[in-house]
């Protein structure tokens, strides 16, 4: 297993942390590509909670490398807090057990105002983003503007100069729009301590895993929000600004296409978005609340990131079958199954009709995409708590029958399915071991 890539089906929050927390468990380095700490990773075990906004979930698992890739747009400040959140609780975090992308951007406190001086001028046409300044770090990577993280290894005047320099143009902005300009000093301050904290851990990532790839190591690329986010792929200008699909783990990361040998998809059994865009199974009233839950639990659907509550929906086979063919997927894994206990009929969108014409896949344009009426295939519940299920033979005929029925409009093998967000919550459909063979050292 060279590279396995594991990407969001769907409009990210698929339950990807878990699933990598499962992959890790086989793999010698978790590595991150795309995104920033905009993305929630959540991952539960023995009882804990961990959030992960920026680190590769591998960091649980103490024999795996994490990595940050050269695709993601780096908060100095936020990673650092990270890491000491992370150690508090007993987390080993050092240079050998985490290597930063020298190529990263860094998202600077001017990206993280105007992120929100972008949103309050779109209005109601607000994209409604995570407020991280993920946007405008990637306008300036474009933009041929950007900081990048190899930066911090520069003489601490230079890199202190580049960060007011950079800070002082947002505020022309900001003061363009009569919002608060930035204190540049202080924020360069805070950033000049962050980057001596961090120095340690930057390198060339690329030729780090040509190296570790070349000795026979193994690597799971864990994508961050999901494939209906995507700026190329996904419904835009409702999506973020980064690559979450398979193509994105290999230039965020400068490994080549050669050594990867898997690409598995994680979608959630139901659908959920967070922000503004079309979602044509988007549901209200009860059976919405029933996907949701009261946000009394962690699993609940509100915003790892941002606290929001999600649009919940019905499984939508469209989207998910473009997940399939856009990403090149292998095999899919379908999580929170047992959040459908308890419902005593299920839909699953099998195409779309606009216009009176049948669709398989999603249209271009979001305003298409608003007029899509789902065509439902309507199939039986069931009332058992299945969190205790642990082969696809312990799942009611009803379940089973809803996983088959995936398979058959997707096309594609699901092996896995969760069934709660403790890491041994799985059902396997073969006798494959769900216990990993690695354990966490915390
Ligand atoms: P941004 O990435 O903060 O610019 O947000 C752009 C869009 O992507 C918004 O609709 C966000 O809600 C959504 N988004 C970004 N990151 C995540 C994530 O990790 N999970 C779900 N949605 C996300």
């Amino acid at each position: 297993m060279p590279i396995t890539i594991l990407i969001g089906a769907q409009w990210g929050d698929e339950g990807k942390g878990r699933v990598v927390d499962w992959l890790a468990a086989q793999a010698d380095i978790v590595a991150r590509y795309a995104g920033g700490d905009n993305a929630g990773h959540t991952v539960a075990l023995d009882g804990e909670v961990y959030k992960l906004h920026l680190i590769p979930s591998g960091i649980l698992h103490s024999n795996v490398v994490s990595i940050m890739g050269n695709g993601m747009v780096i908060n100095p400040v936020n990673l650092v807090r990270e890491i000491q959140a992370l150690r508090r609780v007993g987390v080993e975090i050092t240079p050998e057990r985490l290597v930063i992308s020298s190529r990263a951007h860094i998202i600077t406190p001017a990206h993280v105002a105007l992120d929100k001086a972008n949103e309050l001028a779109l209005g109601d046409a607000k994209i409604g983003t995570t407020l991280r300044g993920i946007g405008p770090a990637y306008l300036d990577k474009t933009g041929r503007a950007g900081i990048r993280t190899g930066d911090m290894l520069l003489d601490v005047e230079e890199f202190a100069e580049g960060l007011i320099a950079a800070i002082e143009l947002s505020n022309e902005d900001l003061r363009a729009r009569a919002l608060e300009p930035l204190d540049a000093q202080a924020a360069a301050q805070s950033y000049l301590e962050a980057a001596d904290f961090l120095r340690p851990y930057i390198q060339d990532v690329s030729i780090y895993l040509y190296k570790a790839l070349k000795a026979g190591k193994s690597v799971v690329c864990e994508g961050a929000q999901g494939t209906l986010l995507d700026i190329d792929h996904g419904s835009y200008p409702f999506v973020t600004s980064s690559s979450p699909t398979a193509g994105g783990a290999l230039t965020g990361l400068g490994v080549g296409p050669l050594y990867v040998d898997r690409v598995l998809g994680v979608a959630k059994a139901f659908s959920t978005r967070v922000g503004g865009g079309p979602m044509p199974t988007e549901l209200h009233g009860a059976i919405a609340e029933h996907f949701r839950g009261s946000g009394a639990n962690f699993w609940d659907e509100f915003g790892t990131t941002t606290g929001r509550p999600r649009r919940c929906g019905w499984l939508d086979l469209v989207m998910l079958r473009y997940a399939v063919g856009v990403n090149g997927l292998s095999e899919l894994m379908l999580t929170k199954m047992d959040i459908l206990s308890g419902l005593d009929e299920l839909k699953l969108a099998t195409a779309y009709e606009i216009d009176g014409e049948r669709h398989e896949y999603p249209p271009v344009t979001n305003e298409q995409l608003e007029r899509a009426k789902p065509i439902y295939e309507t199939m039986p519940g069931w009332r058992e708590d299945i969190s205790n299920c642990r082969s696809f033979g312990d799942l009611p005929a009803a379940a089973q029958a809803y996983i088959e029925r995936v398979v058959e409009l997707c096309d594609l093998p699901i092996d896995i399915v969760s069934v709660g967000p403790e890491r041994d919550q799985l059902v396997m459909k073969t006798a494959a071991p769900a216990t990993p063979v690695k354990l966490r050292n915390l």
